[in-house]
């Protein structure tokens, strides 16, 4: 059975990867991710802002006291192996590189435009195979004046710069709040990156009815989140020279099938590791192999995209017959209950 992939010019085993999460923030962890089989690994994201929010804190603490001796500053004794938030997770990224054998890739969520571009290019120093960016998140629309145009270019003219500053390939992770996703991922791969993830996830935040404030909310994703992204891969597949990560619900075997079905070079799992273990990575690549020997197939490459949607004769049309088949299955089910 040949499970071997492409993945931003990456060449890969087998198509089951681990997203970034809290299982890929540490050294071990990215080992044990590695033996419980995954294909590559994306590292948790460095932030931008989070890593200088540390280094304030970190001077404010050494800060205290100085304030009242001025030279107390001179007796500090040498900092206990404090480099800054960001040199540590770059330290982070090159050792954890060195001691797998699969593929490192580092994400990033940069705030300003020299953050996306300078932590770029040391995580690629650091040794990282690709880079990740975590654009999910990369600005909230709340000014009435500014065009979905506007803010797709800003999210391009990054994308462009971080591609300039890196010779390593560059994935970009949206969220699925654009108007028209086909246009954006020509002009993606224009700026120059080589893979897309669809797509990331927010967590917005909930209200709570006790302390009347917002709350934040964690969220893990089912293999129930699939169908939005499934669309978009099956849509986008064939029509784009980028490398398509599903990123969204790979919970099982059934997950990874379906993406790569519809057109997927590999499935980013998260939630499910944090839910079922690392080693649901495994139980997906035998799944993954069970499926394609019982229905006939080698490999990989065999299954891939024989649900793009460019094989139908009119994608937009087969969308729109399958949305008006499942409004009949609502009523079906709805006449169900009021005959009950
Ligand atoms: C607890 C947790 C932490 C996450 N941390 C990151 C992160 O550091 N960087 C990032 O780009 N995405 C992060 N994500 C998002 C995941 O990588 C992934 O894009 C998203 O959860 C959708 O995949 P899933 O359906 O497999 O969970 C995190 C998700 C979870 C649940």
């Amino acid at each position: 059975m040949n499970l071997q992939t492409n993945y931003l010019g990456l060449s890969l085993r087998h198509p089951v990867i681990a997203g970034a999460s809290p299982l890929s923030a540490t050294i071990d962890g990215i080992r044990r991710l590695e033996d419980a089989g995954a294909a590559a690994i994306v590292a948790a994201s460095v932030y931008e802002d989070e890593a200088l929010g540390e280094d304030a804190a970190f001077d404010a603490a050494v800060a205290i006291g100085a304030e009242s001796h001025a030279e107390v500053t001179n007796y500090l004794p040498p900092l206990p192996g404090y480099k800054g938030a960001l040199a540590a997770h770059a330290e982070m990224i090159r050792r954890a590189a060195e001691s797998v054998s699969v593929p490192l890739i580092a994400s990033l969520n940069g705030v300003t435009r020299e953050g996306w571009t300078g932590i770029a290019a040391d995580l690629q120093q650091a040794g990282a195979a690709a880079i990740e960016l975590d654009l999910d998140l990369f600005h909230i629309p709340t000014d009435p004046r500014e065009t979905s145009a506007e803010i797709e270019q800003g999210l391009v003219e990054t994308v462009r710069e971080v591609c300039k500053a890196v010779t390593i390939p560059v994935s970009v992770k949206l969220g699925y709040n654009f108007t028209a996703p086909a246009h954006l991922a020509v002009e993606i791969a224009a700026a120059g990156a080589s893979g897309l993830v669809l797509f990331g996830r927010r967590f917005e935040p909930d209200i709570d009815l006790e302390t009347l404030t917002f709350r934040p909310r964690l969220c893990l994703s089912t293999a129930n989140d699939i169908h939005v992204p499934l669309m978009w891969i099956s849509l986008l597949a064939g029509k784009t020279s980028l490398s398509l990560a599903a990123g969204r619900g790979v919970d099982g075997p059934e997950e990874v099938v379906k993406y790569l079905l519809a057109g997927a070079d590999v499935a980013e799992a998260a939630s499910s590791l944090l839910r079922h273990g690392p080693s649901q990575l495994n139980r997906m690549v035998e799944g993954l192999t069970e499926w394609i020997e019982a229905h006939g197939a080698a490999s990989v490459a065999e299954i891939r995209g024989r649900l793009r949607a460019d094989r139908f004769a009119q994608p937009e049309a087969l969308l729109r017959v399958q949305y008006l088949r499942s409004l009949r299955l609502q009523r079906g089910a709805l006449d169900n209950v009021r005959r009950a």
